[in-house]
């Protein structure tokens, strides 16, 4: 048995665990790493939002969120046609129930939530209220042709114990009669069917000790500190939306979000084989940022904000000057309102998920929570640039256009997160 506290290597066995799924690797895995008791849970301590997880995860010195390290979404399909009958419902809510018993709410334990798709809504016949934002996913450029997630419903389980994540996965869709002591009386895949499984895991260490994935170029490029495969830190707090601004204000799902969930796959051989660490900054934050010098290494020292509102105005100078711009000052022209806030609440992790093949390549699972889905798209948009490439010529499509080079999204999704009063098998008009 592995000593207890090399906790790294209890990381990247359990991570693995986590990615092959099933009942022998969470035996393996509970087995060799159980070191203490996981806390269970009071359903009455929940929080009324399914996307309340700020509070109740790690935070760095910065107050910058510490994501759980793994993290598993379950795409699923009712098994009936039509919309989702009383027993349906029950099931869904039992079977989520048991997880509120078993996991405490936090890191140590397990944060969940469960969100619908438009496609899912569409079974009924009363719509939705006009105002919510949740269109049917698209391209939001010339340069994608994603796979668009319809599924009726994502499940996210998030833990920093990678056997969590498995025994609760377990609960949902296996034939475990326990999970952490509790009695599952219910199953999710009762009434629905898993299409999609898809895994990741986010936090320092990890994409280091995973990077000998198709997407890596050889030599083990990826910093050991870094907690994502492209060398940089990201979701520094002020550059983030806070929950209760992403929050539903009003009709009946106050209190819920909308959530965009993309995977995209990295292909990092010339990023890491053709940019120095300063072209790197200048493509990941922007040409100002390397040239004053803010970022030291992934970014850790920026501290609680990337700093990069000082470089938004005078964008278009920077391109011209430098020859190309920066991801981060890219999006952030989308991602404030009228105010100045901050739209996006991102969360997102990395992968070696090669959807649909056993292949491991570097991939990025992107959640973000937003109020509606067109500031997603707008962010997006601005992202893509265009507007800078008609000014400069050497910022193209795909080059010198932030990271633009080095992400390929391959499946976007679109779904409501509803507050967790109304998480199991919604109408589109609860109450
Ligand atoms: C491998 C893929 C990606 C990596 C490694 C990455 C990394 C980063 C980094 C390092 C920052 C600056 C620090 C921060 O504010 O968090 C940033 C900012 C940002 N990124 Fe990404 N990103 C990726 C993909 C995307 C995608 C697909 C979107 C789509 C909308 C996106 C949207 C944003 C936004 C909105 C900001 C904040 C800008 C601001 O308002 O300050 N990123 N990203």
């Amino acid at each position: 048995m592995q000593p207890l506290d090399d906790g790294l290597s209890r990381r990247r066995f359990c991570k693995a665990a986590v990615a092959v799924g099933g009942a022998s690797a969470l035996s393996a895995c509970l087995g060799r790493f159980r070191d203490e008791p996981v806390p269970t849970g009071d359903p009455d301590a929940k929080p009324a939002r399914q996307h309340a997880w700020r509070e109740h995860i790690r935070h760095d010195d910065h107050g910058n969120s510490l994501l759980p390290e793994h993290q598993l979404l379950l795409y699923v399909d009712l098994d009936a046609d039509g919309p989702p009958g009383d027993d349906a419902r029950a099931t869904v809510d039992e079977a989520l129930s048991t997880l509120d018993r078993a996991y405490e709410w936090s890191n140590d334990g397990l944060v969940f939530s469960v969100a619908y798709s438009r496609s899912y809504f569409d079974r009924f016949d009363r719509p939705l209220p006009e105002d919510l934002d949740l269109p049917e996913p698209r391209a939001l450029s010339g340069f994608e042709t994603p796979t668009f997630d319809t599924q009726d419903a994502v499940v996210h389980l998030a833990s920093d114990n990678a056997d969590v994540v498995l025994e609760a996965e377990a609960g949902l869709t296996g034939d475990r009669e326990t999970i952490n002591g509790e009695d599952v009386t219910a199953r999710l895949t009762d009434a629905v069917t898993v299409d999609s499984r898809r895994t990741g895991f986010v936090g320092a260490g990890l994409p280091a000790k995973h990077q000998d994935a198709e997407g890596i170029p050889d030599g083990n490029p990826v910093p050991e500190e870094s907690p994502l495969f492209m060398g940089f830190k990201a979701g520094f707090v002020g550059n983030q939306a806070t929950e209760d601004s992403v929050t539903l204000d009003s009709g009946p799902f106050a209190g819920g979000t909308t959530k965009a969930v993309a995977n995209l796959r990295q292909r990092l051989g010339d990023w890491y084989g053709e940019q120095d660490h300063r072209e790197q900054v200048m493509e990941m934050f922007s040409p100002g940022h390397a040239e004053d010098g803010l970022v030291e290494g992934i970014g850790a020292n920026l501290g609680d904000d990337s700093k990069v509102d000082q470089y938004v105005d005078d964008i278009v100078d920077q391109a011209r000057e430098f020859g190309r711009v920066g991801h981060a000052q890219k999006a952030a022209r989308g991602n404030r309102d009228e105010d100045g806030n901050v739209r996006l609440l991102r969360r997102h992790f990395e992968s070696t998920d090669d959807i649909g093949s056993d292949q491991q390549v570097a991939s990025l699972h992107f959640p973000t929570l937003q109020r509606g889905i067109s500031e997603f798209e707008a962010v997006r948009e601005a992202m893509n640039g265009t507007d800078i490439t008609a000014e400069t010529p050497a910022v193209r499509q795909r080059v010198n256009n932030g990271i633009l080079e080095y992400i390929f999204v391959r499946r976007r999704g679109y779904f409501l997160v509803p507050p967790r009063r109304h998480r199991s098998l919604p109408t589109p008009r609860p109450e």
